[in-house]
């Protein structure tokens, strides 16, 4: 634990922090498995640029879980050790992939990412002026979920587009 790193934190209880930055944990590694197993398991129309920034972003969330487990032990807590708990102490839950077409899955990932986005920020607002380290590294990840939210809507628009396109041609 960094006592005089600690030290500085001020207005915040550090248990506090410890027990939300835990809850993004559990979020991150949720993420991560999601985007793993979607990137396997995804079918049709340009599924390989799918598959590409799937892969990406699985590897996004994996170091954000890594950033954030650092941060906890810094703060002197530890982060979950069972994976059972992350359904219990997760935000954004876990999006099982029902239906495996390439739009399907994209619209999923929006949802996660904007829960990601609100939990980011809500961490942000807490911390902010208070423990300045925590602040600079979930505004961190909170500018990655953002990029996140884009690159997969922008992804998911062009797919439709091209749907829309092809059908517009057959008709
Ligand atoms: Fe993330
Ligand atoms: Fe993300």
């Amino acid at each position: 634990m960094a006592r005089r790193g600690n030290s500085i934190i001020k207005g915040i209880e550090i248990n506090e922090i410890i027990a939300v930055l835990n809850k993004a944990y559990a979020d991150e590694w949720l993420a991560y498995y999601q985007y793993f197993v979607q990137a396997k398991v995804v079918k049709g129309i340009m599924k390989d640029a799918a598959v590409t920034e799937l892969t990406e972003h699985a590897a996004d969330e994996l170091r954000h879980a890594n950033m954030v487990a650092d941060r906890i032990l810094q703060l002197g807590g530890t982060p979950l050790l069972n994976p059972q708990e992350w359904f219990t102490h997760t935000n954004c839950g876990y999006e099982e992939p029902k239906e495996l077409d390439v739009v399907s899955l994209l619209q999923d990932s929006i949802k996660g990412e904007q829960c990601a986005i609100s939990v980011y920020s809500q961490l942000a607002d807490m911390t902010r002026e208070k423990d300045i380290v925590t602040y600079d590294i979930v505004s961190q990840i909170l500018a990655d979920e953002v990029e996140h939210e884009e690159d997969l809507q922008s992804l998911h628009d062009d797919i439709t587009e091209f749907i829309e396109d092809i059908k517009k041609n057959i008709n």
